[in-house]
């Protein structure tokens, strides 16, 4: 298939008249503006995969500052810019947003330092690129509009399914780029290729990785982990040696990786009955990395990792309850109705979902059964915060006891209506 002439058809094919429009007007923005731009990235190599991909990232040979806020005008759309880094981001009346760059080459002072960037043309840029598959562009306006431009040989690599960097420095410009080697490998099915892998040995040999800060690490895990099955990138980061780079403790051993297994069978489970709220599956596969590290190399790794305060109180919480809970089915003792709250009402519904991975029992499973069929709905409470302070209590810490103690009584069926939950609250809470 000659390119050349093809893109604009394949665009309109794979994407749609909309689409191309759009293209087709940024095109004439350009030329009105005097600069030749280039869609780049990942929209063109999934262009060229067949896969969805709207999300168009452009870059400008000139002033791609004063571009985007053409591009604003001509869409009547907003434009929010960095000047620093000379990168805009278009954003249409109906949410729809571009992101503009201009054409740059990034110099890294030392190793994972963030660049210092310098205006340049296309291919320089393309050139300072992590993977060939990633280095594709089609140029928009000027000579050889809508035609593709393959410098490095992305178009060879997407038809032999490979991984390669664009040169042996690629993985010491920027460190993140081993977990993205590993995240395109896996969500494409391709092969990091023998080179690029010798590459990635060399730099984790070199622990190139601890120079990231914990932010962009916490960042390229967490996109790792939002894949679809991110089983198998897990399995490829611990074959390269990846996982230290969260924590040196991370073992990984046999239990662990029969529990990271199941996860996606209950995860099939869940979507069969009606939970209250939808996991998000990324928490369930992070905290199953973390969950046997001794609580002092647990407590490091997250502290290292700058996540939000509500995800590492809830990352200790669940993996206390869990082992708590866990520790309870070894028992023999069958669980009482307000066990089974108790434990699971503690629990996120990832951490659940985590506990039935690790703990695949009839058991463990009958009681989440339990929980979710009968509890969740049963142990909704017809009183308010503001019904309690109608009664007199004072607002405070004491209506989260509240609360749990009379979804407790629910559950036990110690109270049914309204009016018990008033005059158990007035018994237990009220009255001297
Ligand atoms: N890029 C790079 N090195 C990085 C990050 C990004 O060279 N460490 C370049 C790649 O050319 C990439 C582009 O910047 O295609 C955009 O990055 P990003 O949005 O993270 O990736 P996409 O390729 O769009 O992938 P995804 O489908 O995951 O969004």
């Amino acid at each position: 298939m000659d390119e050349q002439t093809n893109v604009k058809s394949l665009l309109k094919e794979r994407l749609g008249q909309d689409l191309l429009s759009i293209l087709e007007r940024i095109s004439q923005v350009a030329s009105r503006s005097e600069v030749t731009v280039f869609a780049v990235g990942g929209f063109v190599r999934d262009l060229l995969l067949n896969i969805p991909n709207k999300d168009i990232d452009i870059v400008v040979e000139g002033n791609g500052i004063l571009f985007a806020s053409d591009l604003a005008e001509e869409f009547d759309g907003k434009v929010k810019s960095h000047e620093k880094f000379g990168t805009s981001v278009v954003i249409f009346p109906d949410g729809y947003r571009i992101d503009v760059a201009m054409a740059r080459v990034e110099y890294y002072e030392y190793p994972a330092a963030l660049p210092t960037i310098k205006q340049s043309s296309v291919n320089s840029d393309l050139y300072r690129r992590d993977f060939t598959i990633n280095s594709l562009a089609v140029k928009l306006n000027g000579e050889g509009a809508f035609s593709l431009m393959d410098l490095f040989n992305g178009k060879r690599d997407l038809k032999n399914k490979e991984i390669n960097v664009l040169h042996n420095l690629s993985f010491i410009d920027d460190p993140c780029r081993l977990f993205r080697a590993i995240k395109f490998e896996q969500r494409f099915s391709f092969k990091i290729s023998k080179q690029t892998e010798e590459f990635m040995r060399v730099a984790v040999k070199k622990r190139l990785v601890d120079s990231l800060s914990g932010a962009r690490l916490l960042n390229e895990i967490t996109l790792i982990l939002k894949e679809k099955y991110p089983l198998k990138y897990i399995l490829r980061m611990k074959e390269f040696d990846l996982l230290k780079f969260i924590s040196s403790q991370i073992i990984l051993d046999s239990a662990d990786l029969e529990a990271l297994e199941k996860i996606e069978t209950v995860l099939s489970w869940t979507e069969t009955i009606s939970l209250p709220e939808k996991p998000e599956v990324w928490y369930v596969y992070l905290l199953a990395i973390i969950y046997s590290l001794d609580e002092e190399s647990f407590m490091e790794t997250i502290e290292k990792l700058p996540m939000q305060a509500r995800l590492k109180k809830s990352l200790i919480i669940d993996r206390r309850t869990c082992k708590k809970g866990l520790e309870l089915l070894g028992k023999d003792k069958d669980w009482e109705p307000e066990v089974i709250y108790h434990l699971f009402s503690d629990l996120s519904i990832e951490a659940l979902i985590y506990f039935l991975a690790v703990d695949s029992t009839d058991r463990a499973n009958q009681y989440a059964n339990i929980y979710f069929t009968q509890y969740c709905g049963q142990a909704e409470l017809s009183l308010t915060g503001d019904d309690l302070v109608e009664m007199g209590l004072k607002p405070g810490p004491v209506f989260q006891s509240v609360f749990k103690a009379l979804r407790e009584a629910h559950v036990k069926g110690a109270i049914e209506t309204r009016d018990d939950e008033v005059c158990w609250v007035k018994k237990e809470f009220l009255e001297q």
